[in-house]
């Protein structure tokens, strides 16, 4: 009997060693592509929460420490360390779309984000080779705690979801990912430049894969996709939407100006 999407998608997310988990989500994208899962079949709850390593340990984003003097190797190894962060956030992210509401969609979306899985893993991945190349590892510093936010509040809404986590947190991505590209460069550090271009094209079709299924759940429930975007944006999103944007990466992602600008930003976030 082979095993089902669910079950498959659970146990990469109760998987906490960061390095296992980018493997197993690697190792599920295979294994579906050879066809040993079963997209319907047994559906046991999904965790709330993904498992996590013993470290990093996760603080609030007030709490978080100084990443040290800007261009120093502290600073830098801080800044990789929170892109792997992220980045393994968004492993568990893809897989729990995947797992969460792949046996009532199309097989074509269990397709898309078991491969941003896989890249999310990926990307993971490079990161820590860059922190291992200077001799730590993901888990030397604390985290960032409240990237699953997100994911809790919109656990029971697959439109949400979608609004949330890649058309507005990994469009964020595409937003800020240039930059540091830059910095990285004007340092001479190509190494860790060509990571983040490598990520930067890989989460333009995440943004994208996004918002082509949003658009698919507008459709079939006869809904108008930019005005429902900006609603649940408003509703789900605590924050501003803030530029500046990357217009012409989010363009090659499907999103034009028109559904993002002035987003979030009616009611500053703490007078909700
Ligand atoms: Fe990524
Ligand atoms: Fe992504």
């Amino acid at each position: 009997m082979s095993t089902s999407l669910r079950q498959a998608a659970i146990g990469v997310l109760l998987t906490a060693d960061a390095d296992a988990k980018a493997q197993a989500a690697r190792d599920l994208q295979l294994r579906w592509v050879a066809g040993d899962i079963d997209r319907q079949g047994e559906d046991p709850d999904m965790p709330p929460r993904p498992a996590r390593p013993a470290s990093p340990q996760l603080l609030s984003p007030g709490a978080m420490p100084k990443r040290g003097r800007a261009g120093s190797p502290r600073a830098r190894f801080a800044l990789l360390h929170a892109l792997a962060h992220i980045e393994l956030n968004a492993v568990d992210l893809a897989i729990d779309m995947a797992g969460r509401w792949g046996a009532q969609m199309p097989p074509a979306f269990t397709d898309d984000w078991l491969r941003i899985a896989d890249e999310e893993a990926q990307h993971f991945a490079l990161l820590q080779e860059l922190l291992r190349a200077s001799g730590g590892r993901y888990g030397d510093l604390p985290a960032h705690d409240g990237l699953w936010e997100s994911a809790v509040a919109t656990a029971d809404d697959l439109a949400a979801r979608l609004a949330i986590v890649p058309m507005v947190l990994e469009a964020r991505g595409l937003d800020v990912t240039p930059a540091m590209i830059e910095r990285f460069e004007s340092m001479g550090d190509d190494a860790a430049a060509a990571v983040l271009k490598r990520i930067l094209i890989d989460e333009i079709t995440h943004v994208e894969a996004g918002n082509r299924w949003f658009r698919k759940l507008c459709a079939d429930s006869l809904t108008e996709p930019r005005d429902r975007f900006r609603e649940l944006v408003n509703r789900y999103f605590k924050g501003p939407v803030k530029p500046p944007f990357n217009d012409s990466a989010r363009l090659r992602a499907g999103l034009t100006t028109d559904w993002y600008m002035g987003l979030g930003t009616a009611v500053p976030a703490s007078k909700r």
